[in-house]
């Protein structure tokens, strides 16, 4: 017989039922709840007065739990940091998709313990701010042997693993993109299918045109690989419809979206993915929120932790800058940090605590969820649980 752990004491507990919240609505947190976990599931919830007997039991007086945040947009697998092209930013200098390149030189030149060694720390400070679910993309290599090696550390050490040869032309080749593109949708692609749970494409100007796109989206179909895209973070651009005709499992960023660009989003199983410290970061227009969910489109937030645009782990952080600056309630907050986060990598066991989700949770220092936006750049965190383990 497997051992049960009653979780009880709890002041107010984010389910998240999937059964019970429709696409968009905010979460309804249950008051002096409990859950029991069972093979690192979550086996039962309810009222703590009703709780079943349990081999062990924690009590966390009072505290509020949470689904544990899916983060479902990070670049975790480079080396070195790009300090001083932030503190230019802020002084003026606009944020361009070429400082990639940057990064990409210190990445090759690293060897596979330091990148792997990266993802770790950083997925660890993920974890101690309440993260549990982490998709990594690759892109810093743009050779087929750096974005193998790349890939391999991100399906290793996260819980989805992102295919982005196509980030930006690397510099080698920015007299013969299409060869580039080629490497790409064919070569990098075959070495790569084995390990990559989507493939990504940047497309953007001064990345890859709609073109471009094409032939990398209808490569990863034809390898039957699901695909996600960097859609309209600079500018108006042909990103999000791509993403929705190819039926992306979300469209990331969202900064500049048309009318047309929200109804299609709206329509479709495409989840838009916002990451609103990236526009913290490079001091940018945020998405409109607001016009996305009223349209009824599934909102995801997400950190897009990476050296340049945004190296923030933190997605209190996000979920605060989405109530504060999107308009978002904080409930609608909470939700797109863990169910949407779910949705936009189409997991049904994480981002919420049904019965049978993973036991994926976090004990907030703190009595209300309403809190992580009230109380901003506060450690609320106080515990972190995956699959029924303490991991923070
Ligand atoms: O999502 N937009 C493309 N990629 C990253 C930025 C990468 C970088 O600047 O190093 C992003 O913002
Ligand atoms: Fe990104």
């Amino acid at each position: 017989m497997s051992k049960t752990l009653l979780v009880t004491g709890i002041g107010e507990l984010t389910v998240n039922d999937p059964q019970a919240v429709d696409n968009s609505s905010a979460p309804d947190p249950l008051a002096d709840a409990a859950f029991v976990i069972e093979d690192g599931r979550v086996a039962w919830y309810g009222p703590a007065r009703k709780a079943p007997e349990a081999d062990g039991r924690i009590d966390v007086r009072g505290k509020a739990v949470i689904p544990g945040f899916v983060d479902s947009h990070a670049h975790l697998v480079f080396a070195g940091d790009r300090a001083a092209e932030f503190a230019a930013r802020m002084t003026g200098t606009p944020y361009s998709a070429g400082g990639i390149r940057t990064t990409v030189a210190a990445t090759r030149a690293a060897d596979d313990d330091q990148l792997r060694a990266n993802v770790r720390r950083l997925v660890h400070e993920m974890a101690k701010q309440g993260t549990t679910t982490v998709e990594c993309k690759t892109g810093y290599g743009l050779t087929l042997e750096d974005e193998l090696r790349a890939l391999r550390i991100a399906k290793e050490e996260c819980d989805a693993a992102t295919f982005l040869g196509a980030h930006v032309v690397p510099a080698e080749y920015a007299d013969r993109r299409a060869d580039y593109v080629d490497l790409v949708r064919g070569p990098m692609l075959d070495a790569c299918a084995e390990y990559a749970d989507y493939v990504d494409v940047f497309c953007e100007r001064g990345a890859y045109d709609e073109a471009e796109t094409r032939l990398i989206l209808d490569a990863a179909k034809a390898r039957g690989i699901p695909v996600r895209l960097h859609a309209n973070q600079l500018g108006h651009g042909p990103g999000v419809q791509l993403a929705v005709e190819y039926a992306a499992a979300s469209a990331d960023h969202c900064t500049y979206l048309s009318e047309r660009d929200i109804e299609a989003l709206a329509c479709s199983e495409t989840v838009a993915t916002l990451l609103p410290g990236v526009e913290f970061s490079t001091r940018s227009p945020y998405p409109d929120a607001r016009a996305l969910l009223d349209a009824g489109a599934s909102v995801a937030i997400a950190t897009d932790c990476n050296p340049g645009s945004c190296y923030t782990s933190s997605m209190p952080f996000c979920l605060a800058l989405a109530v504060r600056e999107m308009h978002m309630s904080p409930g609608e907050a909470l939700r797109a940090t863990t169910l949407g986060g779910a949705e936009a990598l189409r997991r049904e066991d994480v981002g919420h605590l049904a019965v049978g989700a993973r036991a994926d949770f976090a004990v907030l220092e703190a009595p209300s969820f309403l809190h992580l936006a009230y109380r901003p750049g506060v450690p609320l965190i106080h515990s972190v649980w995956k699959n029924g383990e303490r991991v923070g």
